[in-house]
């Protein structure tokens, strides 16, 4: 058995990126994710990318279940963990929460229509060996940190790994893809380097999860961090802190701009995408009880310039890379050109979560013998 699997077994991981969480029941969640595991991750998703790129089977969850529960749509995340469990001789269990009794908080039973979350995390904890979630958008009202919320208490009651796919404030597995896509094409040296995580317009209202862990996985990498939006689009306040303070700790250096051209001069990676303005949201920002999506794609649509296209491309330094989670909105965050050439990693990108993924799996679900 390979010396990493179950590697971080026992690990009670659940913030701020919240990849992912083996703890023991009750016990206390806890901030505990460096760096360093970060970086170990990537060199074993390497690993296995290497291993799957020439066939080389690698069983390495024999048997073992994987619970996936969706509340929204899913492409990439969906069929990466359903590929990386086959891979690993498991099972990825698909759970449509339609389909079952609606995990709910306390407060928010409905007789024979919800069940509580408590009782579901243990339920699951009793046959598989894993449980995965994504939670955002509608599926929490759009009121934010809500499907956190929800993960979280996921997290508090269940026995075994959690796994976060994506809720309404962070995209962790995302982000460990990304860094092993900028590792890759920068060739391991990126810090110093200089990353644009900037807004780019969508007709379609999409979460600040992206964009988060985005921001705070480039400080962490060390990198000069440029976080361009326009006026109405900021992040919470809480996140932009600790980017702060990994910038400070990490060596790089992070800053915000309002000027999407401005931003990109001289670039070595730029990360452009659509999320959602925080005032059409319920926040702690503001008084809302409802989200507003007419307010939403009101604000978006005075941006209609904010696309990555050619031009702005040209800004970069010239071996610039084009990074996007997908799916992306061509035409209006990205041109076909862009997307489409020579710079794009997008694909790399999307084939990584996969390879990420499953060395977070390796190591959270993998026992040691
Ligand atoms: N990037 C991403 O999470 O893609 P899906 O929404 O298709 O899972």
């Amino acid at each position: 058995m390979k010396d990493y699997v179950g590697l971080f077994e026992g690990r009670d991981w659940i913030e701020p990126e919240m990849l992912g969480k083996n703890a023991e029941k009750d016990k206390k969640l806890n901030d505990n994710w460096s760096r360093e595991d970060w970086k170990k991750l990537i060199e074993i998703a390497k690993e296995l990318k290497a291993e799957y790129k020439k066939k080389i089977p690698h069983p390495l969850l024999p048997s073992q279940t994987l619970f996936m529960l969706f509340f929204n749509d899913s492409l990439r995340t969906r069929n990466s963990f359903e590929a990386g469990m086959t891979q690993f001789g498991g099972h990825a269990h698909f759970l449509d929460p339609s389909k079952i009794y609606r995990p709910a908080l306390p407060g928010e039973d409905v007789p024979y229509k919800t069940e509580r979350i408590a009782d579901v995390a243990r339920v699951l904890s009793e046959m598989g060996d894993a449980i995965a979630i994504r939670i955002y958008g509608d599926a929490v009202q759009w009121k934010y940190a809500k499907g956190h919320k929800i993960i979280q208490e996921f997290a508090r009651w269940s026995d075994i790994p959690l796994i976060n796919m994506e809720d309404d404030v962070f995209h962790p597995c995302q982000a460990l893809a990304d860094w092993q896509a900028i590792d890759e094409h920068l060739r391991g040296k990126y810090e110093k380097k200089k990353y644009v995580m900037s807004y780019a317009y969508s007709g379609g209202l999409k979460p600040l999860a992206v964009p988060t862990s985005c921001v705070l996985s480039a400080t962490m990498m060390g990198m000069d961090v440029v976080f361009a939006r326009p006026k109405g689009f900021e992040l919470e306040e809480s996140v932009i802190e600790r980017c702060k303070e990994y910038a400070d700790t990490f060596g790089g250096s992070f800053e915000e701009s309002e000027d999407m051209k401005e931003a990109f001069e001289g670039a070595d990676v730029v990360y452009p995408k659509a999320w959602t303005p925080r005032d059409a949201l319920i926040g702690p920002w503001n008084k809302r009880t409802e989200p507003d999506k007419d307010l939403a794609n009101k604000l978006s649509a005075e941006h209609k310039d904010w696309i990555c296209d050619r031009k702005k491309m040209e800004l970069c330094s010239k071996d610039a890379i084009y990074m996007h989670c997908l799916p992306a909105d061509r035409g209006q965050e990205v041109t076909d050109e862009v997307i489409d050439g020579k710079q794009s990693v997008v694909f790399d990108e999307a084939g990584n979560r996969m390879h990420a993924q499953n060395a977070l799996m390796a190591t959270i679900m993998g026992r040691k013998e």
